[in-house]
């Protein structure tokens, strides 16, 4: 086994492969540790996002999706099948491939670029060395010139609902249920309680999310996220804002769970829990304490804007630091280390990371919300263009929502731009190209979109920035 490297990744979610990917493609010698263990007790590199997170719960969504659609759309377009089935077994089948064939293919990367794959636990023990301890106990001392910390993050437990893997469980535990649950209780109104409530409520359960904050969305556009509220309430949803979650006791055949709202106790028997209040990051065992490694407040590792530790040949990315805990954002830090590493100039514009929830319909933005810029005293224009308005989205059924562009008043640059509708998670990535090359709405009011495609929703909404929308009367 080689033991001297140019760099050695700690961590093979989205973060850590792609820095040990990129930094191979300078003819680094790279190796990528990584301990993720599936439940059937084998390793696969990919990370949560792989194995338990983006893409599992993307494969259900799809096919949730599908079910509702068949279920309550097709006799409006003259579809007429007997009452359409779900059967789980095959929907969790189709999706446990998927992520087979993904986390394969990492694999299979991670060996056409040379990297040597390493499964098993990776720990810094300061100056340039790295702790291994295979999967069969055997440790041995790495030296790496250079180190890259990419260890994730992990679900945070409540005191008051532990997690049993079985009743009352994490994401990951969301992502294989066997059966329909007949109750669904979701703790938390956030990205993972949204998008897992709407599986199973699309497939049948009876959801209700339980929020502890009195703002529904708070991160999102407030326009938006009333918008959300109102669809998701439409599409059987429960959510309870202002709610807090006291309590969760077993019984034979549920879960009686206990939660105050209006200063009122309330119990309330669910077949099963999902407990989805954020992630933290995962730092256990990953250094040595006196590495010279420190964590902030959160438990993020410090870093730098270009996730420099306080260690000059050591870095750290993805959601083991500061900043949204995104795939997408893990993966750019990746590069960005690799390219300094190998001598190259490189930077992230932490400004402009799109965000998507895939529920339906879907959230995407980019860039600042209104009160983000009305707190900051930036005087702004806004345009908006409703799907109800787009021949597209009428053809496909699906009218709600809307684009809302934001651009300063002063010199017209785009600061933002927040969709609720469908494909939000594809149309964003129009307006991040723009924001990124520092675009202007005039640039996009002179730039043709096809017709009809629901990308003219963006395009009108930048010419309602300047109450020039031609689809859509403008507001005096
Ligand atoms: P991870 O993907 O967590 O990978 C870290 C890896 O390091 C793991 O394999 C872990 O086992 C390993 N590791 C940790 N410590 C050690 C050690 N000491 N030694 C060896 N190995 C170690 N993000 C999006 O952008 N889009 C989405 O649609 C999306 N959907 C999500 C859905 C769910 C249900 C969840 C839970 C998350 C979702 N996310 C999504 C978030 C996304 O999964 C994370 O932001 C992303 O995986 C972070 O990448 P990472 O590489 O930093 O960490
Ligand atoms: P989150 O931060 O999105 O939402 C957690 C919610 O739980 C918040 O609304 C919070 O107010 C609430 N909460 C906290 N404590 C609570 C309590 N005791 N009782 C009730 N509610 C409580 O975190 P979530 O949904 O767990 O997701 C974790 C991370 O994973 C997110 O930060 C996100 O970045 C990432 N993710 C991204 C996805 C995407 O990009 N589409 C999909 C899923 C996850």
């Amino acid at each position: 086994m080689n033991k001297n490297f140019d760099v050695i990744v700690i961590g093979g979610g989205p973060a850590g492969y792609i820095a040990a990917i990129r930094a191979s493609q300078y003819g680094l010698s790279v190796a990528c540790i990584d301990e993720w263990k599936n439940r059937d007790g084998s390793n696969s590199f990919g990370g949560t996002c792989l194995n338990a997170g983006c893409i599992p719960s993307k494969a259900l969504l799809e096919s949730s999706e599908l079910f509702h659609r068949a279920s309550h759309e097709f006799p409006e377009h003259g579809i007429n099948i007997n009452t359409p089935v779900i059967d789980i077994k095959a929907m969790q089948k189709r999706k446990n491939d998927i992520v087979k064939q993904l986390t394969g293919g990492v694999a299979g990367l991670l060996k056409v670029n040379k990297i040597e794959a390493l499964v098993g636990h990776g720990k810094f023990m300061g100056l340039n060395q790295v702790e291994f301890t295979d999967s069969k106990g055997n440790v041995n001392t790495l030296q790496g010139k250079h180190i890259v910390l990419a260890s994730g993050s992990s679900p945070i437990e409540l005191k008051a609902i532990p997690f049993d893997d079985k009743r009352i469980v994490d994401s990951w535990g969301a992502l294989d249920f066997t059966e329909v649950p007949s109750s669904l209780a979701v703790v938390g109104a956030g990205v993972i309680g949204l998008e897992l409530g709407s599986v199973w409520g699309r497939l049948g359960s009876e959801v209700e999310i339980f929020e502890a904050s009195p703002d529904f969305l708070s991160l999102v556009d407030r326009d938006v996220a009333k918008e959300a509220k109102t669809q998701f309430n439409k599409l059987g949803l429960n959510i309870h804002l202002d709610a807090k979650v006291t309590a969760a006791n077993k019984t034979e055949s549920s879960i009686n769970l206990t939660y105050i709202k209006d200063n009122e106790k309330i119990e309330k028997e669910f077949d099963r829990v999902v407990v989805a209040v954020g992630r933290k990051p995962h730092t256990d065992n990953l250094f040595s304490m006196d590495s010279g490694i420190t964590l902030d407040e959160s438990g993020c590792i410090n870093v730098d804007k270009q996730c420099q530790t306080s260690i000059p040949n050591v870095y750290a990315i993805g959601d083991c630091v500061r900043g949204p805990m995104l795939a997408h954002k893990g993966s750019e830090e990746g590069v960005m280390v690799a390219e300094i590493i190998a001598g190259d100039i490189a930077e992230l514009n932490y400004d402009i990371i799109p965000s998507v929830i895939y529920t339906s319909p879907e959230i995407a933005w980019a860039g600042k919300n209104e009160l983000e810029l009305k707190n900051a005293d930036i005087e702004y224009k806004v345009g908006l263009f409703p799907f109800a308005a787009s021949g597209r989205a009428i053809t496909m059924e699906q009218t709600s929502g809307m684009v809302k562009m934001i651009s300063s008043k002063e010199n017209d640059q785009i600061l933002g731009v927040h969709i609720i509708g469908p494909m939000a998670g594809e149309l964003i990535g129009e307006v991040v190209l723009a924001m990124e090359f520092e675009a202007s709405s005039e640039d996009i009011q002179r730039t043709i979109h096809a017709h009809p495609s629901l990308s003219e929703a963006i395009h009108e909404a930048s010419l309602a920035v300047d109450k020039r929308a031609l689809n859509y009367p403008n507001k005096k």
